[in-house]
């Protein structure tokens, strides 16, 4: 193992410390292959790579990304879609063609045969960087706490601290989609390096288990406790326990 620990004052500086491994990597390597991710964590880290687009520090024009998960049963457009999200967030502000940006498909018609083609397409591409958060409950993706590490990209129903959690940005819990498509723990472990940011009081507790803890499918993260090339950067409130 060789997992890289990185603590920052705050969740702005966590973001900036990500944007620069992901500089480094399209300085190396013009057409690398991201694996990215939704949620508020990333949010900092995806100003700061607008920001060095714009100031033509880096450049997307050949870079291709995969995300790791969408809602079943959302259109892309559909307000909280995970693809609007990377939309809005950052593929609609730089140089990177539509084409090589792909989320699994939330309104796949044969949702079996969508996951099989979205998992061989990544790992042909090949992930140079995965970029992690991590739940409550230490999932990565969307895969739940379970009885074993599911290995390819599939459809899971949410639990319902996940469907509580994520209640916040939908009208109403109700209006929380049930299930979900998501890269398996499988396909993650995949990538070259793997980049988990963290941040806020919330997820000191689930940091001190995956940092100390058993690698046990009932905390996904801790797998990447195997992985071995991992940097985790956390703001001081995440990581005080560490
Ligand atoms: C989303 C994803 C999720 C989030 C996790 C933490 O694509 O992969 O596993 O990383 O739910 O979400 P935030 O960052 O909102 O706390």
């Amino acid at each position: 193992m060789s997992l890289k620990l990185i603590r920052t004052n705050t969740a702005e500086e966590a973001g900036a410390v990500a944007a620069d491994i992901f500089e480094e990597q399209l300085k190396k390597k013009k057409d690398s292959v991201l694996g990215l991710a939704t949620g508020s964590t990333p949010l900092p880290l995806y100003r700061e790579l607008i920001r060095r687009e714009k100031e033509g520090i880096i450049d997307f024009s050949e870079v291709k990304t995969f995300n790791l998960d969408e809602y079943k049963g959302l259109a892309p457009d559909h307000p909280q879609s995970y693809r609007r999200f990377m939309q809005e967030n950052l593929f609609d502000h730089i140089n990177i063609r539509p084409e090589n940006t792909h989320v699994p498909q939330g309104l796949a018609v044969d949702p079996t045969a969508m996951c099989i083609g979205y998992d061989d397409m990544v790992r042909q591409a090949g992930l140079d960087i995965q970029l992690l958060g991590i739940g409550h409950d230490g999932h990565i993706g969307f895969n739940e706490p379970d009885i074993c590490f599911p290995k390819f990209t599939h459809e899971v129903q949410l639990t319902s601290m996940t469907i509580e959690a994520n209640a916040r940005f939908f009208d109403s819990i109700d209006d929380v989609p049930k299930a979900a498509f998501t890269m398996g723990i499988g396909t993650i472990m995949t990538a070259k390096k793997i980049v988990m940011v963290v941040s806020g009081a919330d997820k000191a507790g689930i940091m001190f288990d995956l940092l100390h803890g058993p690698v046990t499918p009932q905390l996904p993260a801790s797998i990447i406790q195997f992985h071995n090339d991992v940097v985790v950067i956390g703001d001081h409130a995440a990581l005080s326990r560490i």
